[in-house]
């Protein structure tokens, strides 16, 4: 049976739907009735409510070890899709936590049950960012004197439980994807967008990020299975654009004006002063910080490449993923 871990999140979810087509049996990690509930909607929503019986729902925390112990009952292949996304300065302790501690439980269960196959969703976040190279690809140095958000530290960390895993004789897949796009669960990064800009947001920031749908997160893992790519990792971004440019195509979607002005570092470094100086008085929760900043604000090329070149793998363009998700919006 498949362990799916983060059953309940945006990639989890359509991973599972995609398992259930291939109508493989399925053992999905959740935390609350309410996320589960979620997941069942987005199957009936895509007309597949029938593959909802392919799915053993196992109620479990990943940073608990013995229920995740439970939950790892008669597994032989796992798919690890659990961590606590978020940038915030705030979060910082809960980001940690669960990515890294959760991580080393599932690969010291990995190694502990003889796992045929750990399959590892990373993030662009875990890559090295070497100011002195033009694009980052899976081979770019981490610089552990370089400051990256806690969210960065802790997927760089997991993932070097994830390589252990690899030393210890489990077949590692790990992908690196970049802001995942898609739809049909809550607060994804498409929605989280969408919400800011209906809010009439007038700033973007003068940085880049690499975007790659979720479908081709899910298609990319069964490629990099079918081609047995194991003990290797690859960056799945299918193309780099400005904040700039994406917010402008949102806000057309959209029919909303887009943000016109872009905000630079040194005005992100003020706003950080002043989130400082009042969460001292706990009236407000930080997200700013100087990782953070440099991720806004930085022009940044990452190569997707890797899985195009080695596999026959190809990406869905992003201008065609934002043009079919706002005809579903009509
Ligand atoms: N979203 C992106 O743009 C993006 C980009 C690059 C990489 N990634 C990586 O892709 C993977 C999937 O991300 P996603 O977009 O699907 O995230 P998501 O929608 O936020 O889902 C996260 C999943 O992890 C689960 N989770 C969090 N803490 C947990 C814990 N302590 N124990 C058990 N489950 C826990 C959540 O459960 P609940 O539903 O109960 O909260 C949820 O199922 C993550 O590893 C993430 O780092 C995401």
């Amino acid at each position: 049976m498949i362990l799916v871990t983060g059953a309940t999140g945006l990639v989890g979810a359509h991973l599972c739907m995609a398992l259930a087509e291939k109508e493989e049996k399925i053992v999905a990690l959740y935390r609350t009735q309410k996320k589960r509930e979620c997941v069942e909607h987005l199957f009936l929503t895509n007309q597949k409510k029938a593959l909802l019986k392919n799915i053993e729902w196992r109620k479990g925390d990943i940073t608990h070890l013995p229920e995740l112990t439970a939950a790892f009952a008669g597994i032989d292949n796992v798919y690890h899709c659990a961590a606590y996304v978020s940038f915030a300065h705030s979060k910082n302790d809960v980001v940690l936590t669960t990515n890294i501690q959760g991580t080393e439980n599932i690969v010291n269960l990995c190694i502990e049950k003889k796992i045929k196959q750990l399959s590892y969703v990373s993030s662009i976040a875990a890559l090295g960012q070497d100011p002195s190279v033009d694009e980052i690809t899976e081979e770019t140095q981490w610089l552990n004197e370089k400051e990256r958000t806690a969210y960065a530290y802790s997927k760089h960390e997991a993932e070097l439980h994830v390589w252990r895993a690899a030393q210890e004789g489990v077949p590692v897949i790990i992908v690196n994807p970049g802001v995942i796009l898609g739809t049909g669960m809550p607060h994804t990064p498409l929605d989280q967008m969408v919400e800011q800009l209906r809010k009439g947001r007038k700033f973007y920031p003068q940085g880049s990020t690499g975007y790659v749908c979720v479908e081709d997160v899910v298609r990319a893992l069964f490629q990099l299975e079918k081609d047995k790519k194991f003990n290797q990792r690859y960056i799945l971004v299918s193309e780099n654009w400005t904040y700039k440019a994406m917010m402008t195509q949102l806000s057309s979607h959209l029919n909303l004006v887009p943000p016109r002005r872009s905000i630079s570092k040194t005005v992100l470094y003020a706003l950080m002063g002043i989130e400082v100086f009042f969460s001292l008085f706990r009236t407000h929760k930080r997200f700013l910080s100087k990782a953070s900043i440099s991720m806004l604000g930085d022009y940044r090329k990452i190569n997707g490449s890797k899985i195009t070149t080695q596999t026959s793998f190809a990406y869905t363009p992003v201008q065609l993923y934002l043009d079919q998700w706002a005809s579903s919006l009509k």
